[in-house]
């Protein structure tokens, strides 16, 4: 294996065909987390096999729960009960995975056990005071390095109280770090968000028969239940499927259905964003499996226009911006971002890292405090940066669809966090790329 795994794009190429992407990536964690705290067995198909749900589904071992992988993304998980637990030989390694810490920190200030959360270089530079706040209102003995960075070492026996918290950020991870803490609470927990934010912990709590009540934008629980084992079918993630939703209206004679995929209303803002920019998106099959809406959808090429993105769909549409920058800077005239600041402080700082990239490929992008502004024109080959961030390396790989030359993209391991077989897959859609490994 090379230290600096490289993806290099040809320019050209059509993406045909039907494709299904890896399976939801929040989905996947929670299915871990919550089948392992259930009584009795859970089962899981279309689990996403990548580093950051492998990260969940190896702390759970760690802490004594029986997972076995029955066929690829099929587990059965061995529920051990919300007090089931075992203390871990050593630190829980998080990886790259902020939302297998973030969530982790919620349940792990449960248990009556201490417990040290530790990550990679990128994720020992994100913020978790954003978790630590509300945990230490709820009683946790729970600290983070003097930066608000991890490790986080978790003190036990915790007696956590139930709160009420306003999450000061539209954050998923932290709303779901908070309810989970709430399992283990006396009384009620509850929070209310500044905008809608993915409920996938919501919808899955349900799913596991505990009570969650969502009231507008407040959602509550009371602790001391129970959680009873139950099926899963995760769908494929629409954080996956958006880069073959943009590749796909960007290159030419493009015609592709992307099958099975998850549908959230809390997760469909690249949809909306990209159809106000002139995509041609049609949603098939609408279906519901398993309290989540799924779909197929198809996309054909088309010419995009540069838009205003609207705030509201900021939090909706989170982890696909590095992609829709690329379809901005195809785009006919000016793109402008606001109010994603929360875009500076996930795998990588996203604003400048994809400013950074799109500039060495000849798009005039210009980084704002909050946001970012592409005025469309044409990629050149160029050579990127990834900043060890999969979303990045996965957007340039679809700028190379409408590339003049080559993009050679740097530090593409990350990849396997949340799309394995990420080359294969692209290659037999229709997208000219290869990796320095192949
Ligand atoms: C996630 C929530 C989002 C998202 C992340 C997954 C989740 O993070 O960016 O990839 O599964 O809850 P924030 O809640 O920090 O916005």
């Amino acid at each position: 294996m090379t230290d600096n795994l490289q993806f290099i794009t040809q320019p050209g190429g059509s993406l045909n065909g039907n494709v299904r992407v890896p399976g939801d990536k929040s989905i996947s964690h929670r299915s871990i987390m919550l089948g392992s705290l259930a009584d009795g067995i859970t089962e899981v198909s279309g689990f996403l096999n990548g580093d950051d749900c492998l990260a969940t589904l190896n702390a759970f071992r760690t802490m004594g729960v029986e997972i076995e992988e029955l066929a690829e993304g099929e587990l059965k998980i061995h529920g051990v009960g919300l007090h089931g637990l075992k203390a871990p030989i050593g630190e829980l390694d998080m990886g790259n995975s902020g939302t297998s810490m973030r969530l982790m920190s919620g349940l792990m200030a449960g248990q009556d056990f201490a417990v040290t959360l530790t990550g990679d270089a990128s994720l020992s530079k994100r913020p978790m005071r954003r978790v630590t706040v509300p945990l230490k209102a709820m009683g946790a003995s729970i600290e983070t390095t003097e930066g608000g960075t991890p490790p986080i070492n978790i003190a036990a026996d915790n007696k956590l109280q139930g709160i009420h918290y306003d999450l000061p950020v539209a954050s998923a991870q932290v709303k779901s770090c908070v309810l989970l803490a709430g399992l283990y609470a006396e009384g009620q927990t509850s929070v209310t968000e500044p905008a809608p934010t993915r409920d996938h912990t919501e919808r899955m709590l349900r799913g596991f028969g505990y009570d969650v009540t969502t009231d507008a934008n407040r959602m509550s629980l009371q602790g001391g239940g129970s959680l009873k084992g139950i099926n899963i079918d995760v769908p494929a993630d629409i954080s996956s499927a958006a880069f073959y939703m943009v590749g796909a209206s960007i290159a030419e004679n493009s015609d592709v259905v992307l099958e099975h995929v998850g549908m959230n209303p809390t997760r469909t803002g690249v949809i909306d964003i990209l159809r106000l920019m002139g995509a041609n998106i049609e949603v098939m099959n609408e279906r519901e499996i398993g309290g989540e809406p799924v779909a197929d959808i198809r996309i054909q090429s088309a010419q995009l226009k540069g838009i205003n993105i609207p705030e509201e769909l900021v939090p909706l549409a989170i982890d696909e911006f590095p992609v829709i920058f690329v379809a901005a800077a195809c785009a006919e005239g000016k793109t402008v971002l606001t109010g994603a600041e929360e875009l500076r402080v996930k795998e990588s700082d996203r604003i400048q890292v994809m400013a950074d990239g799109l500039v060495a490929c000849g798009i005039d992008a210009q980084a704002t405090p909050d946001g970012i502004i592409i005025q469309g024109g044409q990629l050149t080959g160029g050579e990127v940066h990834s900043h060890h961030d999969h979303r990045i390396s996965m957007s340039f790989v679809m700028a190379g669809l409408r590339a003049t030359g080559p993009i050679t993209i740097n530090d593409c391991a990350n990849v396997n966090t949340s799309f394995p077989n990420f080359v294969k897959i692209a290659n037999t859609a229709g997208i000219h790329v290869t990796s320095n490994e192949t």
